[in-house]
C-alpha cells in the first residue's frame, strides 16, 4: 500500500519513519516532507509546486498526488491542514484519511468552541470566558486578579497563549493579542482562563468516532502512553516559550490512579462529546493536561499527534503504526492489539542560535558517524532541507530550515540508559550556533508549580 502523508516537521519525519516500517506499505509519498523524510527508506518527497502532473482543474494538488501515486491512506500531520478540510478532501476521494474533518477539527482551531465542548459534556478543566471587546476582557482580568491565563482563539502556531502572573501583564497580553496584530485574526477573540498549578503532560491518543461506529458500538479513543514536552528555551525551564525542547515518554511521575482520574474525568466525556456531536473524527487527539492537587484537568486539546512528542512516544510502540492507522479508519480500532516496549525514550531538540526569535538559515548540518552509530540514537529532521550534495549511498546532505532542527531520540531499558544515549547522540550533531537543552527529563526541568 502507498500511503500520502502531509506535511513537514518533526512530527511528520517521525510517522514516515514508523509508517516505513510496516510490511504493508510499499511507499510513503510525502507533501512535501522535509531534508529528514528525503533519506528515510521507502519515503518520497514530492512539492506541488515542481509537480509537472498537477492540472487546474479544481482538484486540490494533494489529491491529485496522491491519486497519480496510487495512495490508498492519507495521513495529515498538522493542525493547519485539518483545519481547512483537507481530511473532507481525502474521504471526498474516496482515500481514507488520519485526521479529523474541519467541523471537528476546530477544536483546535478555536479555543472558545473547545471550551464550549469541554463544559457541555463535564470534561474537567479550568473555569474560563469568552470575549469579544478588549474593554470587557480588561474588566474581568481587573475583578479576577493574576496568575490568570490569556487565550487567543484562534490557531497562532504556539504564539496565542500569555500565562500572565501579573494584572499588568494580563492587560498588556489582551492588547497584544487583540490589538498588535501580531496573530492576526485568531486574536479577534480571546478566552480567559484560571490559572492551574501543577505539573503538565501530554496524553496523545488514537480516535475512531463517526455516527456509524457509534451505532454499532465501536466508537473508541485509546490513549498512548504518557508524555512531557519541555517548551522553554533554557534548562531549569527557564527563558522564552518555544515550539518544544525536548520531550520524554512515559513518565514515572504519572500514577496508575492519575490515568484512571484521566480517563474517567477527561478521555471518557470527551469520547461522548464527540459522539452526540455526530463528528467524524478518525484520527489523533491531544490531550494538554495539567496535574494538580485536585486531579487532572484539560487546558487543551490538539487535533493532530503533539511535536516533539511523537519523536518520544511512536519509537516505543511494539505495533504495526500502518495496521493501526487501517484500523482507525475501518472501525476496528477497538480490537487493535496495542503493545508497547518497556522502557523509556528521550528525545532532546537542536535548535538554531537565536531561536525562538531571529536566527540564520541554509547552514550546513555534519553528524559524526560513529558517535551516532555507537549511541543507537534516530535523527528526526524537523527544520532541515536537502542539500545537492549525495553521498555514495545516495543519501543527500542537510542544510538548517527552520528554528526546531531536529530530535535526538534514544531508547533505554531504564530512564538513565535512554537519556546518557540521547546526549551521546546530540554530540554527534554539528552546525554553526547549534543549541539544545541539557536537562530534558532531568528532575526540575518541568514547568511546574507546586502540586
Ligand atoms: N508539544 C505541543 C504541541 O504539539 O502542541
Amino acid at each position: 500500500m502507498n500511503i500520502i502523508v502531509i506535511g513537514n516537521g518533526g512530527r511528520e519525519h517521525t510517522i514516515c519513519w514508523k509508517l516505513a516500517q510496516s510490511s504493508v506499505v510499499d511507499k510513503v509519498i510525502v507533501v512535501p516532507g522535509n531534508g529528514g523524510t528525503a533519506n528515510e527508506s521507502k519515503c518520497v518527497n514530492i512539492d506541488p509546486k515542481k509537480c509537472d502532473y498537477i492540472v487546474d482543474n479544481g482538484e486540490p494538488d494533494f489529491i491529485q498526488i496522491a491519486r497519480h501515486e496510487n495512495c490508498r491512506m492519507a495521513v495529515v500531520g498538522p493542525e493547519d491542514p485539518l483545519a481547512e478540510g483537507y481530511a473532507d478532501e481525502f474521504w471526498k476521494a474516496d482515500i481514507p484519511c488520519i485526521g479529523p474533518k474541519k467541523d471537528a477539527a476546530q477544536l483546535e482551531a478555536s479555543k472558545d468552541l473547545a471550551k464550549t465542548f469541554m463544559k457541555k459534556y463535564n470534561v474537567a478543566c479550568p473555569a474560563s470566558e469568552t470575549f469579544t471587546s478588549r474593554e470587557a476582557a480588561c474588566e474581568y482580568i481587573k475583578k479576577h486578579g493574576a496568575p490568570i491565563v490569556i487565550k487567543a482563539d484562534g490557531l497562532a502556531a504556539g504564539k496565542g497563549v500569555v500565562v500572565a502572573a501579573t494584572e499588568q501583564e494580563a492587560l498588556d497580553a489582551v492588547v497584544d493579542i487583540m490589538d498588535s496584530g501580531r496573530v492576526g485574526d485568531a486574536g479577534k477573540k480571546l478566552v480567559i482562563e484560571d490559572y492551574l498549578e501543577g505539573v503538565e503532560i501530554s496524553v496523545l491518543a488514537a480516535v475512531s468516532v463517526t455516527p456509524e461506529y457509534a451505532v454499532q458500538g465501536s466508537a473508541t479513543i485509546v490513549p498512548f502512553l504518557p508524555a512531557r514536552d519541555h517548551k522553554r528555551l533554557m534548562d531549569g525551564a527557564k527563558g522564552p516559550n518555544t515550539g518544544g525542547m525536548g520531550a520524554v515518554c512515559p513518565l514515572d511521575d504519572v500514577t496508575d490512579k492519575t490515568m484512571e482520574l484521566f480517563n474517567k474525568n477527561i478521555l471518557e466525556p470527551t469520547l461522548e462529546g464527540l459522539i452526540k456531536e455526530k463528528y467524524d473524527y478518525r484520527g489523533f487527539i491531544f490531550f494538554g493536561v495539567m496535574l494538580t492537587k485536585n486531579g487532572p484537568k484539560l487546558l487543551e486539546y490538539n487535533v493532530r499527534l503533539g511535536d516533539p512528542e511523537t519523536q518520544a512516544v511512536l519509537p516505543l510502540m511494539d505495533f504495526d503504526f500502518a495496521s493501526m492507522c487501517c484500523a482507525i479508519t475501518n472501525g476496528t480500532l477497538k480490537d487493535f492489539n496495542f503493545a508497547w516496549k518497556k522502557g523509556y525514550q528521550v528525545a532532546p531538540v537542536v535548535v538554531s542560535g537565536g531561536y525562538p526569535g531571529s536566527y540564520e538559515k541554509g547552514l550546513p548540518i555534519s553528524f559524526n558517524q560513529q558517535i551516532l552509530e555507537q549511541s543507537t540514537a534516530k535523527i528526526f529532521i524537523a527544520g532541515a532541507v536537502a542539500g545537492q550534495r549525495k553521498d555514495r549511498d545516495g543519501q543527500t546532505d542537510l542544510l538548517t530550515s527552520g528554528g526546531r532542527v531536529l530530535a535526538c531520540s534514544a531508547y533505554g531499558e531504564t530512564f538513565k540508559e535512554a537519556w546518557e544515549k540521547a546526549y551521546q547522540g546530540i554530540s554527534s550533531v554539528k552546525f554553526d550556533k547549534a543549541f539544545y537543552r541539557k536537562d530534558i527529563g532531568l528532575p526540575g526541568a518541568a514547568e511546574s508549580g507546586k502540586l
